[in-house]
């Protein structure tokens, strides 16, 4: 199945001086079903994710830990990060590091093209370094301290103090571009996406952008300058550069034509990186610019960033084995609006658990099976002559499978779900009128009741395949179920609301409650 256009998407390599929390989890579902969905409809699709193991927070982290840069990155990356990918399901075909030799190669060789080309020049800088955000900040970046920091400049982001840094070092000359990359964001309105991040990058480059510094020579745990190995490549500028080190830049360049550009899914803190200086990294070394940067929001716990260095952090594994990765990729993906910041609380998580997934879902799901079971022995009827109730469903069924594509393209995620859940909606209030219970006790009605749990059948069908790449193993479960040809992976999902593709016949087997009852002082109490 890859024969289609190619979709290449990336999350934000993470920094494993820490362990993961459901903001990190966030960005990898999203990407994760962005990617299951074009590979399932045959696009020549490549999800990429990793880790970003230089820089000083990097540095620091270890040496409080009493190990060296790199052991603390095995230790993280082994026990955590690797393992968060399993949690929440995500089906990512590469995950690169930037201390692997293909990265530091690769990212060595395209600075010394930047150089070559007399993009880089060596100036002195002084300034305001937050290590947090591994970013010099303008004065105007910085807000007041308050309890320890009392009477100090801080990080806005990470609330906490900046150090003043005077260093020697290479710049890249990042003001040259100012002109193309308003030129790109007035030609191609799409390529940082949402709107809202849209203008706030293009107000940001209209007031001009100054030369980035991209090295440093204060310490030595980083990617050596090529031509001057007392310095060390800017944390930032070699991150940027694992989005075509991982596919071959510089080493396979049959794979890098075959996959770049790529579309860049951030959280909305590392926008300007992504939709600034990264495009004009790639202009100046001739390099096609992403086709698409798309910032997603932030989760929001009690109202603030939810963040571990502020304590509101919430380990994926906390929501994931009371409600299960499913959920917790469905929760994620369909309570907020991707693109815009969003509450987490484990009330709503809860919810929303019960009413859509244990009650709209996966009882639909149980109660079709069963009735199949019990008045036709386990095989799926045949459909008789179609009445208006269920023209009605095999029309929604369209209709959703044809929204729900649309909305992915622009990224909307949520609404996908929503087009996609009136299938849901629509088949339970069908049941609920056509009473096949009622049917059932009379053989007149036999060829009615066929046509109806045909219809119910066709519907989950349709179900499975469109919720396959929000919720992998329940839809993996009710097509086994079903009886359906194929598996499921292999279902195209374009072509998923053309009504009659299970075939009457199919076998069905006994389902599990999809979406098991959680009771509330061991599920939401334990997992606080
Ligand atoms: N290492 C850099 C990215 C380099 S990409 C070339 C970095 N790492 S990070 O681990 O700090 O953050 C990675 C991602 O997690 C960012 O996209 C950030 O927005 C996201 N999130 C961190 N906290 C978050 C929330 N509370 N909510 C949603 N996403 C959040 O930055």
């Amino acid at each position: 199945m890859s024969s289609g256009a190619s979709f290449y998407i990336t999350t934000p390599i993470f920094y494993p001086s820490d362990v993961p929390h459901i903001g990190h989890g966030y960005t990898e579902v999203a990407a994760d079903v962005l990617a299951r969905w074009h590979r399932q409809a045959g696009d020549d699709t490549w999800l990429l994710t990793g880790t970003d193991e230089h820089g000083q927070k990097m540095l620091r982290t270890a040496s409080a830990n009493d190990m060296t840069p790199r052991e603390w990155a095995d230790r993280l990356v082994e026990s955590s990060w690797l393992p968060l990918l399993d949690t929440l399901d995500i089906a990512n075909d590469d995950f690169i590091r930037t201390t692997q030799e293909r990265h530091e190669t690769s990212a060595a060789a395209f600075l010394q093209k930047l150089y070559d080309t007399g993009f880089i020049y060596t100036g002195d800088y002084e300034g305001f370094y937050c290590v947090g955000c591994e970013e010099y900040k303008q004065p105007s970046e910085l807000v007041a301290g308050v309890g320890p920091f009392e009477g100090e400049r801080v990080c806005a982001i990470h609330s906490k103090p900046v150090e003043l840094l005077h260093e020697r070092n290479y710049f890249f000359r990042m003001s040259e571009f100012q002109e193309r990359l308003l030129a790109l964001y007035e030609e191609r309105p799409d390529f940082v996406q949402p709107e809202s991040a849209r203008n706030e990058v293009v107000s940001f480059v209209k007031q001009g952008l100054a030369d980035l510094s991209i090295s440093r020579s204060s310490f030595d745990w980083g990617i050596q300058i090529p031509w001057d190995p007392q310095h060390v490549v800017y944390v930032w500028f070699d991150a940027l550069l694992n989005y075509i080190t991982a596919i071959g830049y510089g080493q396979d360049e049959a794979n890098f034509e075959r996959r770049w550009p790529g579309i860049q899914l951030v959280g909305k803190d590392i926008l300007r990186f992504h939709a600034v200086i990264w495009p004009a990294m790639l202009m100046a070394a001739g390099l096609d610019v992403p086709k698409h940067v798309f910032a997603h929001g932030w989760l929001l716990v009690g109202g603030e960033k939810m963040s571990k260095s502020k304590l509101t952090g919430i380990a994926p594994n906390q929501i994931t084995d009371v409600f299960g990765s499913d959920a917790f990729r469905y929760y994620f993906m369909r309570a907020i609006t991707f693109g815009q910041d969003g509450s987490f609380s484990w009330e709503d998580l809860s919810a929303r658990y019960q009413a859509e997934l244990a009650n709209g879902f996966g009882n639909l799901a149980s109660r079709v099976v069963a009735m199949i079971t019990r008045y036709f022995d386990g095989v799926v009827p045949q459909s008789g002559a179609l009445q208006p109730a269920d023209e009605a469903i095999r029309a929604t069924v369209a209709a959703a499978a044809r929204d729900a594509d649309a909305a992915i393209e622009r990224f909307a995620i949520h609404e996908a779900i929503g087009a996609i859940w009136t299938v849901v909606e629509e088949l339970n209030g069908y049941i609920t009128e056509q009473e096949p219970w009622v049917l059932a006790k009379q053989p007149e009605n036999r060829e009615r009741l066929g046509t109806v749990l045909y219809t119910a059948a066709e519907g989950l069908r349709a179900l499975a395949v469109l919720l396959s790449p929000v919720i992998p193993k329940s839809t993996a479960k009710l097509w086994t179920s079903l009886g359906a040809p194929g598996a499921l992976a292999d279902q195209p999902i374009r072509t998923a609301g053309d009504w009659g593709q299970l075939p009457a016949g199919s076998a069905v087997s006994p389902l599990e409650a999809l979406f098991p009852r959680i009771e509330q002082e061991a599920g939401v109490g334990a997992a606080r």
